[in-house]
């Protein structure tokens, strides 16, 4: 059940999404979504930490012409806001990431579909629009290879290989509410994966991780990785900047700084308190990653600060959640073209007529009030 066009028009911030998405999905799915690891203080710091920043704005620039236009890994985006990869979109919607990349598609953005989509990673591809394919790695290398070859066959244009999870982080919430993915849906991409049985009172998710993922992967792993396909190799869930040059000298075309939605390592920093130091870490290499960054971001000044402070593009990950939620493919289309919109205008009030103007100097730490 989605809202009217209309009633999707009404929502008017991201909040205000979660809220109309709360009221429709089925408590479980809405607490595994929504829910951080452990006491979710790194899900709090998240967002907090962007009031930690301020726009040092500047006046009298002509910024009657903006674009948002970029290019990520050298594909050309219609703006620096992409579309972070999540588990289990048909939770959501019906279609689930088929509708996603359709609602990505009609704003050309780009979207990282997860190794835990409930649709085929084909089938998703078969949306028009670039797309990444987020990958974990599996003890089973086999299995890990033959994803890949999936994702090459598919078209996909680069592997962001999640970095943060050897184990899976403890959602209490979810677990309180015994989250379990319904009849009918199915990891769509690991049929030939036997479902993990789940402990009593854990997340068949994280038996799953548990039993399937290789907690051994190392920094030597990532050349295998690389040696699989052609495609540029992400790394997502670096927070530190030597990690980031370990990253950068195992070929890493791009690093993420991700804390996972503060869904994994609670007490880790806000992402926006990791970016700077990871940018300065890379900036100065020969050849550097790209720089993304996701978490927290609510408005369209966070992913001006994002920018700011060394981020060539930012994901979002709950943000479509809720909007597929509550409109599918429309209120996907609709999220990103709010956040747009957002970077679009404080850009202009900040004296910036393209992203490539967003600098530095423009963000200063706020003062403790
Ligand atoms: C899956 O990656 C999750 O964070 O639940």
């Amino acid at each position: 059940m989605t809202l009217s066009i209309d009633a999707l028009a009404r929502l008017q911030t991201v909040d205000e999404f979660e809220q109309a998405a709360r009221a429709i999905l089925p408590t479980p799915s809405y607490d595994y979504y929504r829910s951080g690891a452990d006491e979710e203080r790194t899900l709090r710091r998240n967002r907090r930490a962007f009031r930690r920043y301020q726009l040092w704005y500047r006046v009298l620039v002509d910024v009657s012409q903006r674009t948002l236009a970029t290019k990520v890994l050298g594909t050309d985006v219609a703006m620096p806001i992409l579309v972070a990869p999540t588990a289990y979109h048909q939770l959501a919607h019906a279609e689930g990431e088929v509708a996603t990349a359709r609602g990505t598609a009609a704003v050309g953005s780009l979207m990282v579909v997860s190794t835990l989509a409930t649709r085929t990673l084909e089938d998703v591809a078969a949306v028009p629009g670039p797309k990444w394919f987020q990958l974990y790695v599996h003890r089973d290398r086999g299995l890990t290879r033959s994803l890949v070859d999936r994702a090459v066959a598919a078209g996909y244009r680069a592997l962001v290989v999640t970095v943060d999870t050897p184990v899976l982080g403890r959602r209490l919430a979810a677990e309180r509410s015994n989250f379990v993915l319904p009849p009918g849906l199915h990891m769509a991409n690991l049929k030939e994966a036997a479902q993990a049985v789940a402990p009593e009172g854990g997340l068949a998710l994280a038996a799953y991780v548990a039993s399937r993922h290789d907690a051994s992967l190392t920094w030597r792993d990532i050349e295998w990785l690389r040696s699989l396909s052609s495609l540029p190799v992400v790394l997502k869930g670096i927070v530190r900047g030597d990690d980031a040059r370990i990253a950068a000298e195992c070929g890493a075309a791009g690093i993420i700084v991700s804390n996972h939605g503060a869904r994994q390592l609670d007490g880790a920093p806000a992402t926006i308190e990791a970016l700077p130091e990871v940018a300065e870490a890379v900036g100065a290499m020969r050849n550097p990653p790209e720089v993304l960054m996701d978490g927290g971001i609510r408005w369209g000044t966070d992913i001006f600060k994002a920018l700011a402070l060394g981020a060539r593009a930012v994901l979002l990950g709950r943000p479509i959640l809720w909007a597929l939620t509550v409109g599918g493919e429309a209120g996907v289309q609709r999220m990103l073209e709010l956040m747009a919109g957002e970077l679009s205008r404080a850009m202009a009030l900040a004296g910036c007529a393209s992203v490539t103007a967003i600098d530095r100097g423009l963000v200063r730490p706020a003062p403790r009030e």
